[in-house]
């Protein structure tokens, strides 16, 4: 016998249980201020709330989400609120929070116009606002990524197809066994861009590392010697806006024309270092990036979106549409509008762009610059008030939210463990979360502002937080 067909209470279940997750969203949003921004819970306390025996029953949706919400009590961290420092992780404005909302509930596959006109619209608009809040190209073509990592990989991608094509080898069709080597030049760069080189079979063996200077910023001299010696041979260069110890920006005027001298292409990894160009104040730092032919960029970070959430952009339009398109019968595929799996690593996908859409919205092209000054003025003044402090040192001055500081070991033996003693401290102590990273050889605390909720008061707090940990 056929079932009957599930309920009409699910109409009330999605009231009750949204007007329930929307009490906890706010209970939890508003103690940020007050809560521990580290994690309080161990790991074996995590598992046993979470990790219960596979049910047979399943429970009401409220019971879901109260269970659920209260075994994540302490076990999450405070990245949304004002003084978290460490990597670099932005919060949610409200309206972008909102629209993520709105994205589940609409629960739009957002692969294809046909599958969902709205949030193929949606993106197309944000995506030509993203250029030009970033300073690409309005001729360039664009994705909604997950991240920085995916906006890599799709931008390579399209590298990788760029450059065999003009060699008249179709490595969609052929794969890259027995095609021309791609050969990649960088100096300083995240460990995203290795990443999206061994998942394209391009391999970091193909890597040649160049150098930078004192900064990180990677030497023209050396990648003209070093693409000379390349004799036109198909490469990569791939540089970066924003390094991710010191925020310093590669020199591109000077190094892309030397790349494209000897037609190479040019990537950026600008994750969050491209949303300078938003501000005038510090937009010359990627004076002559728009000339590259890709750029990888992130939502999630200085914009403040919610997670997951990076943007990928391709100069050569066609080389990104041939390295990701896909037709099928079984497909409606629009021809004047835009269907995201031709730009896409996903087939589905969820409306990625719709937060993005509603963050621009809310904040204009002056909140945005107003947000990217903020937090570099907050970083510059963290950096030098926990400087200042005895026992401490500027390792590299902020350069947009970017700066470095460690901590000197009294006895003069181990500024490393010292450093490391320290940041451990101050993440103990709930106040503020900061990271270590190794820079020239020391290790160093990263100060790195994005969190649009940071205030004068959190930059106190945090000063008087890393104090105590010195003095502790
Ligand atoms: C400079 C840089 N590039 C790339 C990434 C990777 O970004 P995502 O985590 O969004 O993949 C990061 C940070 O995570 C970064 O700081």
């Amino acid at each position: 016998m056929i079932k009957p067909s599930p309920k009409r209470i699910f109409k009330t279940d999605y009231k009750n249980v949204l007007e329930q997750t929307l009490g906890h969203a706010i209970e939890y949003l508003d103690g940020l201020d007050d809560r521990s921004v580290a994690a309080t819970v161990s790991l074996a306390e995590l598992r046993e709330r979470f990790a219960l025996p596979l049910a047979e029953k399943g429970i009401a949706p409220t019971r879901v989400i109260e269970e659920m919400v209260s075994a994540a009590e302490g076990g999450l961290t405070g990245s949304g609120g004002g003084r978290f420092f460490a990597w670099v992780i932005g919060g949610a404005t409200p309206a972008s929070l909102a629209a993520d909302w709105m994205t589940s509930a609409w629960d739009q596959n957002a692969g294809l116009y046909a599958c969902s006109p709205a949030a193929s619209v949606i993106e197309e608009a944000a995506g030509n606002w993203l250029k030009q809040l970033l300073g690409i190209p309005a001729s360039a073509s664009f994705a909604f990524t997950t991240g920085c990592q995916a906006a890599h990989t799709t931008c390579l991608a399209a590298a990788r197809n760029g450059l065999l094509t003009r060699l008249g080898w179709d490595v969609e069709e052929k794969g890259l066994a027995g095609s021309p080597p791609i050969t990649v030049f960088a100096g300083n760069r995240h460990g995203t861009i290795d990443r999206a080189l061994r998942i394209l079979g391009i391999g970091t063996a193909s890597v040649r590392e160049l150098d930078v200077d004192a900064d990180g910023r990677l030497v023209p001299e050396a990648l003209e010697a070093a693409l000379s010696a390349n004799d036109g041979r198909p490469s990569i260069v791939a540089l970066q806006a924003g390094d991710l110890n010191t925020g310093s920006y590669d020199p591109f005027e000077k190094l892309i024309p030397i790349a494209h001298r000897y037609g190479a292409w040019v990537h950026v990894d600008g994750a969050f270092g491209q949303w300078a160009n938003a501000s005038p104040r510090y937009r010359h730092l990627l004076a002559g990036a728009a000339a590259a032919d890709s750029w990888a960029a992130d939502g999630h970070k200085w914009l403040n979106v919610p997670y997951d959430s990076g943007y990928a952009f391709v100069a050569d339009s066609d080389a990104h549409r041939r390295s990701m398109s896909h037709r099928a019968s079984y497909l409606i595929h629009a021809d004047d509008a835009r269907d995201q799996m031709d730009w896409n690593l996903e087939w589905s996908r969820r409306g990625r762009g719709i937060a993005t859409y509603a963050a621009i919205r809310e904040l204009g092209t002056s909140g945005i610059a107003d947000l990217v000054d903020r937090c570099c003025r907050y970083a510059s003044e963290l950096v030098e008030r926990i400087g200042s402090l005895d026992g401490a040192e500027v390792i590299s001055p902020a350069q947009i939210n970017q700066g470095l500081v460690r901590f000197i070991d009294p006895s003069g033996t181990s500024h490393d463990a010292r450093t490391d003693e320290v940041i451990a401290r101050i993440v103990a102590g709930g106040e503020a979360f900061f990271g270590g990273t190794t820079w020239n050889g020391m290790r160093c605390m990263r100060v790195s502002v994005s969190g649009w909720q940071t205030t004068d008061s959190d930059i106190d707090r945090t000063v008087e937080a890393v104090k105590a940990a010195i003095n502790a």
